[in-house]
């Protein structure tokens, strides 16, 4: 068992709060992400539940013994982080052998306990290389090798991939998910790259300012923000936010946008008239020549079978995921048809969602406590 639970967790370096009143449990063999922009907290959350930093307020519980004022050693952790400091007069079976030898392991031992190592993460052929030489993903696979042959509690890694290119970024992806499906340990794992934490998560948490926003699968998150910050974080392009000032009746399903109604998720009780911003993915808006919301064409990026069109409208640019054969040139007058069941609606002021889809507003499952508005 390696449950970690933060209660009430909070960073103060000075006046400045880096973390505040952060609640959450990442359940045993959980593969949890931190993700947000950089100066969120991420890697503060990441150290205090690892011992380096100590939290100013609150409790961090390890399989329920509360370890708050335990030092790191104590706390039977495994690190990665992105600068892979190998030990350059080391070569890689040294490597990942060091925190047996540290722990007087035998050496029989040390050694089959490396071989298994080697294997599961395929550089049994690099074993007896120096470090100096080895590629980004080697290495990187090299510090991976010296977290895991511990077999700590938990596994801690913060932005381990953020050296490499993209391409050994996506291969690692796929390897480091792969690794944890076999040793299914506890691992927390900060990125600040929504497709990384997309692509590996069990549950991400994220962060904004310190805050919490939201704990959820990756298709929760992305389904169903809980904030205006989630919404724009999360998916490439960004969901497209368009403010708006009216009043809802419950149940009402369209906004009046002047020449034209845009589909809204149905809030159950009826609201004042207040700024409000509807949300929709580019993948939920179809063109149209006739009707709908009318705009501009700005300009298109080309991606192969898809293309991302660039609208101008009364409410700022939106994009739209559109098919490739379909032909727009720039500056025609052309409608945008917001998809019904798709769209999303937040209060502007707050920044948190009232409704998405066809879901009935409910309060989102979330951390945060508190709530910032970041349009
Ligand atoms: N030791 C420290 N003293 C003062 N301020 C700090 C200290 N450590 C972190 N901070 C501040 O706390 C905030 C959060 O830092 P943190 O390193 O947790 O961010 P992060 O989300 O990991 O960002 P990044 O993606 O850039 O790594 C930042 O504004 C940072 O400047
Ligand atoms: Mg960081």
């Amino acid at each position: 068992m390696s449950e970690i639970r933060l209660d009430r967790v909070e960073k103060r370096f000075g006046d400045f709060v880096a973390v505040r009143d952060s609640s959450f449990t990442i359940a045993h063999g959980e593969f949890f992400v931190l993700l947000g922009p950089s100066g969120c907290g991420k890697t503060t959350t990441l150290r205090m539940i690892a011992g380096l930093e100590l939290p100013s307020a609150g409790h961090i519980y390890l399989d329920g013994e509360d370890v708050t004022d335990k030092q790191a050693s104590e706390r039977d952790i495994g690190f990665v982080f992105q600068l892979f400091a190998l030990y350059p007069h080391m070569n890689v079976r040294q490597n990942i052998g060091f925190p047996l030898r540290c722990q007087s392991v035998p050496r029989a031992e040390i050694r089959q306990r490396v071989d298994e190592v080697a294997k599961l993460l395929g550089i049994e052929e690099l074993l007896e290389r120096r470090v100096a030489g080895l590629s980004g993903g080697d290495s990187q696979r090299v510090s991976l090798g010296r977290a895991i042959v511990r077999r700590a509690k938990a596994f801690m890694m913060d932005e381990p991939l953020g050296a490499l290119d993209a391409e050994m970024r996506e291969r690692m992806c796929g390897e480091l998910r792969r690794l944890h499906d076999r040793i299914s340990a506890t691992t927390v794992y900060v990125t600040h790259d929504q497709i990384e934490a997309m692509a590996m998560a069990d549950r991400i948490a994220v962060m904004n300012h310190g805050l919490v926003d939201q704990i959820g699968s990756p298709q929760e998150v992305y389904d169903q923000p809980a904030t205006l910050h989630v919404a724009g974080f999360i998916g490439s392009p960004a969901m497209n936010l368009i403010p708006v000032k009216a009043a809802l009746r419950a149940g009402q399903s369209s906004l009046d946008l002047g020449d034209c109604a845009v589909p809204v998720p149905a809030v159950a009780e009826d609201l004042s008239e207040r700024a409000l911003v509807v949300g929709v993915r580019p993948e939920h808006i179809e063109i149209v020549a006739e009707k709908g919301l009318r705009g501009q064409v700005f300009g298109s990026e080309y991606l192969g079978t898809v293309q991302i069109v660039t609208v101008t409208t009364p409410f700022g640019q939106v994009k739209v995921r559109a098919s490739s054969d379909l032909r727009i040139s720039p500056d025609e007058p052309i409608g945008l048809n917001l998809l019904a069941g798709h769209t999303h609606l937040f209060d502007a002021a707050t920044g948190v969602a009232l409704g998405h889809g066809r879901v009935l507003s409910k309060p989102p499952a979330s951390a945060g406590v508190l709530r910032v508005a970041h349009v």
